[in-house]
């Protein structure tokens, strides 16, 4: 409220519109006090250290700019910054916040290096209820009075003795301007008012016309109450002898309405109206225009409308404010020391496991490309790569025909070569067939084998591919197998069971010396040639499960080592984001594998 007028003093000196209206000062005063608070606050804990700087920064140009403008002309003798809790004389104010302005530059220096006290994770709820509490503590104080009063009106002070002794009541801050006269003689009442030793009620409005009038029957009947008892009650006021009327016409007064100056009666009580009570000289109590007595509820007994309170109200304000901020601390640095901090080192360590495993993107032509078309496709891959060295493994799996041309214009060293597919019988009277070991002898390192073309249309089983693999193997040839459930199994949630049975059927009778030589590529056949392609999310789940399931059987080193591809619908797009999954080691590209832009687009975004 005391910033509230305050504001209202500057709109009057600079003559706005709304200078009379109390409501958009009471808005701005919170706005402005709560912001403060909170930044203050953020500041304090290290919270959005960088936004918290920058607006603070903002925040202390902008009143650093008042207070030379209040400095220069002044236009009120007080800033109003620390309401009536310290006064300051413009001068001041102006130096303070010179010191402030500088305090923030050096801010923005390092905003980093300031402490946190509460994590990343946790700075949200300590915000959030530093906001809460200053928004709700306003509000408190807006419709009651405020919680702490840093007027001279304090409940307990001697009026009395502050009347009869000027200069220590000046010392003590006590209320010296005391001064009530009669509206049409003039005549001083002060003493009259101080010298009653009975109760006197003082209702205070500074002014009439912004007064809330909807308490009036309270008023009247409390009047009432007065009168029964002769009790003193009257009205003090700075508006003139019309708004004096006005206020009759408004309510029904029937007290008398005495004089006093404006200032004096915002501070008596920061409300409007509001009610003093005093006895025997003494500011016994205070009331706001919402707590206001009533004698049928309260009784008749003056002295019981009040309580005061046990413990001192900045005691409990700070312990309201401070026990729920202290828990957040504490829980917050409880799990940052267990669960987040585990979390985030486990993040860590997954990262580093897939820094050492191997990388590969890995073409499958499938059955595209005459013998000429696949040997420029490979020639004009190797030109593009030997330009511009890859971050990854490249492989090239190719249809049988072309695997020793396309040997013979490949750099080994940059891009691998492989076959689709090789049979699963070691040599003879297989006609048609190719063995692994003449997939061997083109120059090939690599061999697909399960992928869900071959299973589907060829009828090719897990015992089949088992044999596959053992030849490939056997052979020295490098293993792409792949698994994935098609889209029945993923819609009615059997995705996991589907692939820990191709993987079960055909690897799981390798020794892990052999399993070393084997890359799995996840490809989900819903997503193989499609267009839709997994997220990544779901990408990285079956990831891990893979990875967790070659952890159960083939152990943990192994399960850390292998190579797991996803494949289906892989694009320049979207490789990165699959990518950057701590359990995708790269793809098996189809489509996107048959043209040297997009092939490289995928390869390039492992850089
Ligand atoms: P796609 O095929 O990239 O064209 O979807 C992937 C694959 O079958 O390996």
């Amino acid at each position: 409220m005391g910033m509230a007028y305050k504001l209202e003093a500057y709109a009057e000196a600079l003559a706005l519109p709304f200078a009379h209206s109390l409501l958009p000062m009471e808005m701005a005063a919170t706005a402005l006090g709560t912001v403060e608070f909170v930044l203050g606050l953020c500041l304090l804990l290290g919270v959005n250290r960088r936004l918290t700087v920058g607006l603070s920064l903002l925040a202390t140009c902008v009143l650093t700019a008042l207070t030379v403008w209040i400095y220069v002309a002044e236009p009120v003798q007080d800033c109003g910054c620390f309401g009536e809790a310290i006064t300051l004389t413009n001068g001041q104010t102006l130096a303070k916040n010179v010191v402030l302005l500088v305090a923030a530059l050096c801010l923005l220096y390092r905003p980093l290096a300031m402490r946190r006290v509460v994590s990343e994770r946790f700075a949200w709820l300590a915000s959030t209820y530093a906001w809460c509490y200053t928004i709700a503590l306003a509000i408190y104080t807006l419709h009651y009075i405020p919680v702490l009063d840093f007027t001279p009106y304090r409940i307990g002070v001697n009026m009395r003795a502050a009347f009869d002794n000027p200069e220590q009541a000046e010392a003590e801050r006590l209320p010296v301007n005391f001064y009530v006269a009669d509206t049409q003689t003039g005549d001083d009442l002060t003493w009259e008012i101080l010298a009653d030793t009975s109760y006197t009620f003082l209702l205070t409005v500074p002014r009439t016309e912004t007064a809330d009038d909807g308490c009036c029957d309270r008023i009247n009947s409390l009047y009432d109450f007065c009168q029964d008892r002769r009790y003193a009650f009257c009205m003090l006021t700075a508006s003139d002898s019309a708004g004096c009327a006005d206020w009759k016409d408004r309510t029904g007064a029937a007290y008398p309405i005495y004089m006093a100056e404006d200032t004096e009666i915002r501070a008596m009580v920061r409300s409007n109206p509001g009610l003093m009570l005093l006895k025997d000289g003494r500011l016994v109590w205070k009331w706001g225009n919402n707590e206001l007595p009533d004698p049928y509820v309260h009784g008749n007994n003056v002295a019981q409308w009040f309580t005061p309170s046990g413990a001192a109200p900045l005691l409990r304000l700070v312990l309201w404010f401070l026990i729920p901020l202290l828990l957040v601390v504490i829980i917050d640095n409880v799990l940052v020391g267990t669960k987040y901090y585990r979390h985030h080192l486990f993040k860590l360590h997954l990262n580093k496991q897939k820094a050492m495993r191997k990388k590969i993107v890995a073409g499958n032509w499938k059955m595209n490309m005459n013998l000429q078309e696949g040997v420029a496709l490979a020639k004009e891959l190797n030109e593009a790569l030997a330009a511009d060295k890859p971050n990854c493994g490249v492989v090239i799996c190719t249809p049988f025909i072309h695997l020793a041309s396309v040997a013979g214009v490949i750099d080994s060293n940059v891009i691998g070569l492989g076959a689709e597919n090789c049979a699963d019988k070691v040599k003879g009277a297989y006609t048609g067939e190719v063995s692994a070991e003449m997939v061997k002898s083109t120059g090939a390192d690599y061999v697909i084998l399960g992928h869900s073309e071959r299973r589907a249309y060829y009828h090719e089983t897990a015992e089949i591919l088992k044999e596959k693999v053992n030849l490939a193997l056997a052979n020295s040839l490098e293993v792409i197998f792949c698994i994935g459930e098609v889209l029945e199994e993923r819609e009615a949630g059997k995705q996991n069971e589907v692939v820990k049975a191709q993987l079960e059927g055909s690897l799981f009778d390798l020794t892990a010396e052999q399993f070393a030589h084997v890359v799995l590529a996840y490809e989900p056949v819903w997503a193989i040639g499609t267009g839709k392609t997994a997220t990544s999310d779901q990408a990285e789940e079956m990831h891990a499960f893979i990875r967790a399931t070659i952890a159960e059987k083939f152990g943990k080193e192994a399960a850390e080592n292998v190579t797991i591809l996803y494949g289906g619908s892989c694009k320049p797009s979207n490789a990165k984001e699959l990518f950057a999954k701590p359990d995708v080691d790269g793809g098996l590209i189809g489509g996107a594998s048959l043209k040297v832009a997009d092939f490289k687009g995928i390869i390039d975004a492992w850089k």
